[in-house]
This record gives structure tokens, sequence and C-alpha cells, in this order.
């Protein structure tokens, strides 16, 4: 894990079992870039994001435990990757602090995750919701990491983000570099309802460690074109969601095939979706195993948590250092 390597990070929200959304739209390639080892990867699961809504305080450690396990099991290696969570390294907190100086109210008031999720939660809109993108910024720039892995939801995000980090630089010298995001082929799945983007609450999520005949229970109703009302219409399978998944774990000469089988009604939707299901779930088949080896091991995964935060640590402080000598604060440490 060579500090030489330009930096990676990104961070999930701890909403206790992961769906192939994320999974496809984001874990599968944090995998593939550990096992690359061209960057210095840190994975952050962000417990202090995810009180910016009504949650229950009990459950949360458990989630966050869940999240750590889906991870590593889905390929973070704890050998060539770091994975720690957020209210580990307080300095997440205090650098949002200091960015949020220099955010304007108005960038906030445009995030398209805002003004979805204050309609979810019209009862109480917190300032943590508003400045959650702040925080996210805070996240990635502690670290000074260059490449961060995301589906396209959080593209937004990211943009505000560099936005923030020209705007601190600008005013105290040049001390972050700016992000830059990275999407997987398959950066959005929608979800099975075909009504939104895949995701736990809507409820319209496959489980990324579901057991075969769940998947199957819940992919055979599965929406797809909406053009193709009989087995006999012929399809197109550039606005099917199984179509995207199959491009993400099938073979090339299945993807080939299914797209031939779909345009010329070779095929049905159920057809294309045993095949689907086939692909599926051999690759997650293992990613289920491992995950239920950790779930007996909690200790191991604890034990890669609290190695990763002591690492983050000693990097966020370095950083803070810096901050408040370019800022003109923390006298007692001068
Ligand atoms: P979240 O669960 O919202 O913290 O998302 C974790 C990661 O999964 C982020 O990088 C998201 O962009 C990605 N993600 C979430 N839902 C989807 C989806 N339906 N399609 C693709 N990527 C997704
Ligand atoms: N906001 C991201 C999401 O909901 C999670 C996240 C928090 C994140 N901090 C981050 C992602 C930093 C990438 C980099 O998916």
């Amino acid at each position: 894990m060579s500090t030489t390597k330009p930096r990676l990070f990104s961070g999930m929200q701890p909403s206790g079992e992961l769906h192939v959304g994320n999974y496809l739209g984001a874990l599968k390639q944090w995998a593939a870039l550990v096992r690359a080892e061209t960057h210095d990867a840190l994975f952050c699961i962000v417990d202090a994001h995810a009180v910016t809504v009504d949650y229950e305080a009990r459950e949360l450690p458990q989630r966050v435990l869940d999240a750590a396990t889906t991870y590593i099991a889905g390929g973070v290696d704890p050998e060539r990757a770091t994975l720690f969570v957020q209210s580990d390294v307080p300095e997440h907190m205090e650098l949002a602090w200091y960015l949020a100086c220099v955010t304007p109210m108005g960038d906030l008031g445009r995030m398209t995750q805002f003004k979805e999720k204050s309609e979810q939660n019209r009862q109480m809109v917190s300032v943590g919701l508003f400045t959650y993108p702040v925080l996210m910024a805070a996240d990635i720039l502690l670290y000074k990491a260059r490449v961060v892995p995301v589906g396209d939801d959080q593209v937004q995000h990211l943009e505000l983000a560099r936005e923030i980090c020209r705007k601190w630089n600008a005013r105290f010298g040049e001390v972050f570099p700016e992000p830059m995001p990275r999407l997987s082929s398959t950066p959005r799945i929608m979800g099975l309802d075909g009504q939104a983007k895949m995701s736990k609450s809507r409820g319209n999520a496959l489980g990324m460690l579901d057991e075969p005949d769940v998947l199957w229970d819940r992919l055979r109703p599965a929406f797809t074109d909406p053009q193709r009302l009989r087995k006999s219409d012929p399809g197109n399978p550039e606005v099917c969601n199984i179509f995207t998944m199959h491009r993400a774990v099938s073979p090339e000469a299945t993807v080939a095939e299914v797209d031939a089988k779909c345009r010329s009604a070779g095929w049905g939707c159920a057809d294309c979706k045993r095949v689907l299901h086939t692909n599926l779930n051999e690759e997650l088949a293992p990613i289920r195993e491992k995950a239920r080896e950790l779930r007996a091991r909690p200790e191991l995964v604890r034990e890669v948590l609290h190695e990763g935060a002591r690492r983050c640590r000693a990097i966020a402080r370095e950083t803070l250092r810096e901050v408040h000598e370019a800022m003109g604060l923390g006298a007692e440490r001068r």
C-alpha cells in the first residue's frame, strides 16, 4: 500500500444490506480498483452522513458492521485497501466546518439529492441534511484524494466538492488537489419497478446478498421495455434495465446474444431474465459465501475498521495541521 500511488476515496452510507445498484454502480468498481493496486485506496462508511435524516440509533452500530462486512465480501480486500468508519475520525467534521465557510448557500440549495430527501423528510429538514455535500467534500479533501469512484447520482456532489476545493485553495493557498469522479460502466441501475433508480428505501431493489430463489422472485416480474407487451413484439435492449444488468455481469458473447434475441423477439423477457439470474447469481454467490464467513467472525471486521481508523487519523491530523496554518487557526498547536 505505497503512499506514492495516487489516492482514491469513496464512501457509502451504512444503510444495512446493500443492493445490486450499489454493487454494479460502485462496489464492483471499487473491488476492481483495489485488485489492480494502482491507487492508495480508502473506503469510508459514512455514519455521520446517515444521521442527517431520521434513523434508529440503536441499530446504527450493527448497520455499520454489516456494511463493512459487505464491502470486504464484495472485494475490498483489507490487505490492499483501507476501510474505516467516518465518525472514528472526527477531523472530517472539523474540516467540513471550515469548508462550509467558503460554500455559498445557493449552491447547496441546488443539490438534487437535498431536494429529494427534504421532500421525504418534510416534518423536519435538518441543517445537517442541507450541508451533507460539504461533509462529503471534507471526506475527500481530508485525504487529498484525486479519484472518487461513485455512481451517477453522486456526480453533482462531486462537482460541488471540486468547486469548494477551488474556492478554498484560491483563498488560502494550494493545499488540496481537485478530485475527479470515476464512473463504472453501469453507473445507474434502475429499480425493478422501472420508475426510479434502484434504492433500498423505494423497495424496488435486488439485495446484493439475496439467496437465488429470492433474486428470482424479484427479478421475474421486473419492469423491462415498456413497448414490449407480448413475447412476439421485438424489444429494444437500450431502454431495458435487464439489459443494463446483463452488460455488467454477463460475458460479451451473451450480451450480444441477448441484444439480438431481444430485437428479433427470439427470446421473451422471461428467457432473458433467466439468463441474467444465472449470471448474476454466479457473480454474487462467492460474495454471499464470504459474507457468511465474515459474519461469524465480527471481531475480524472490527479489527480492520480499527486499523483503518488509526491510519486515517494520522493522515487527517496532518492535513488539518496544514489547514490551521493556512487559515490562521489553532494558536496552541503552533
Ligand atoms: P448510497 O447507498 O446512496 O450511499 O450509495 C452508495 C454508492 O452506490 C454511491 O456511489 C452511489 O452512487 C451508488 N449507487 C446507489 N444506487 C445506485 C443505483 N441505483 N445505480 C448505480 N449506482 C448506485
Ligand atoms: N454521498 C455518498 C452517497 O450517498 C456517500 C459519500 C459520502 C461519499 N462521502 C463520500 C462518496 C465521499 C464518495 C466520496 O452515496
